[in-house]
C-alpha cells in the first residue's frame, strides 16, 4: 500500500498496476475537492491514528507500506512509522530532496509557520503565501501586511486580514509565468515550504532573478525509515523486495 498524495506516489501506483505480482493500493487522505485521476485502486480518508493504520495493515494483509506522503505531512509520516512496526511489516518512504540555496537565493531559514510570521517583520510588506492553505491561518496575526495567497483549494475560512488576495491554482508553474506574477503583484517576500521536487521550484527561481526574499520554512525530523528519493530508486527496492529469492528469504 503506498500512503499518497504526492505526484511521486502517483508515478510509484502508476508503475506498479499493471504488475501481476503486486496488488497495489493508493491510499489518499481526502483533502483535495478535485483530486486527479489516480491509477488503479485507491482508497480516500484516514486510518484513526497509528492504531487505526495498524490494524488496516494486518486486515489486508498488506505486505509493504510505502510512505509517499508529502515531505510536509509530518503526522502520516510518523504514524506510517510506528504502525508498520506495529504490525510487523516492512515500510519504506519515499520522499524528494529538499531544495538547497544557490548563489543569488535570498533565503531565509525558519522551521516552523509560526516563526515564518515573525520573520516578516513588523513593517508593511508585499507577501506571497505558497504555503497550501491549511496553515495560512498563521498570518492573522500579522495583518500589516497585503497577502497573496496561491493554493489548490479555497482557504476556508479566508485570512482576518484587510488585505488579501488568493489565486486558485495548481503547479507546474513556468519561471516565466512566476516572475510575471511577482512582478505583476509587487511582491517583495514569499513564503514557503521546502516541499523539494521540480513543479513548484519556478518561484523560487523566479525570486532569485528578481531580488526578492523567500522564507523557507524548512523540514521537521521524519521518523527512521528506509528511504529513497525518487521513484525509480524505489521501485528497484520493491523489485528486490517482491523478488522470488526474497519471499523464500534467501
Ligand atoms: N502538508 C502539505 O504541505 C501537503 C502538500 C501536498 C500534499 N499533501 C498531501 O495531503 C495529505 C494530507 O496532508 P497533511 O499535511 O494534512 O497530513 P498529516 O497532517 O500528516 O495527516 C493528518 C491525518 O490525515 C490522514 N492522512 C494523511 N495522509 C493520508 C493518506 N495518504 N492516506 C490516508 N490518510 C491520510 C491521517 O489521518 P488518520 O490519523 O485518521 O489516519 C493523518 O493523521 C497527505 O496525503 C499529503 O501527502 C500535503
Amino acid at each position: 500500500m503506498i500512503l499518497g498524495g504526492t505526484t511521486e506516489a502517483r508515478r510509484l501506483a502508476e508503475a506498479l498496476v499493471g504488475r501481476e505480482d503486486l496488488d497495489t493500493t493508493l491510499s489518499l487522505a481526502g483533502r483535495t475537492m478535485d483530486p486527479l485521476t489516480q491509477p488503479g485502486s485507491v482508497r480516500v480518508g484516514g486510518f484513526g491514528g497509528s492504531d487505526g493504520l495498524a490494524s488496516y495493515l494486518e486486515t489486508e494483509a498488506i505486505d509493504l507500506l510505502v510512505d509517499a506522503t508529502h515531505p510536509f505531512a509530518n503526522r502520516i509520516s510518523a504514524n506510517a512509522a510506528v504502525a508498520a512496526k506495529s504490525a510487523n511489516v516492512a515500510a519504506i518512504a519515499l520522499r524528494r530532496p529538499a531544495w538547497r540555496t544557490v548563489d543569488g537565493d535570498r533565503w531565509h531559514l525558519v522551521s516552523a509557520m509560526p516563526e515564518a510570521v515573525l520573520a516578516l517583520g513588523s513593517s508593511p510588506r508585499r507577501v506571497f503565501l505558497s504555503i497550501g492553505r491549511q496553515e495560512a491561518h498563521h498570518f492573522n496575526s500579522a495583518p500589516q501586511h497585503s497577502y497573496l495567497i496561491r493554493s489548490i483549494d479555497p482557504v476556508d475560512p479566508p485570512l482576518q486580514v484587510p488585505d488579501a488576495a488568493y489565486i486558485l491554482s495548481s503547479g507546474p508553474f513556468t519561471l516565466e509565468r512566476e516572475q510575471h506574477l511577482l512582478k505583476d503583484r509587487d511582491i517583495d517576500v514569499i513564503v514557503t515550504k521546502n516541499s523539494g521536487g521540480s513543479a513548484t521550484y519556478a518561484k523560487i527561481e523566479a525570486a532569485r532573478s528578481l531580488g526578492i526574499d523567500v522564507i523557507m520554512v524548512e523540514r521537521a525530523q521524519v521518523a527512521d525509515m528506509l528511504t529513497f528519493e525518487t521513484v525509480e530508486t524505489a521501485l528497484a527496492h520493491i523489485a528486490h523486495f517482491v523478488s522470488p529469492a526474497v519471499k523464500r528469504g534467501v
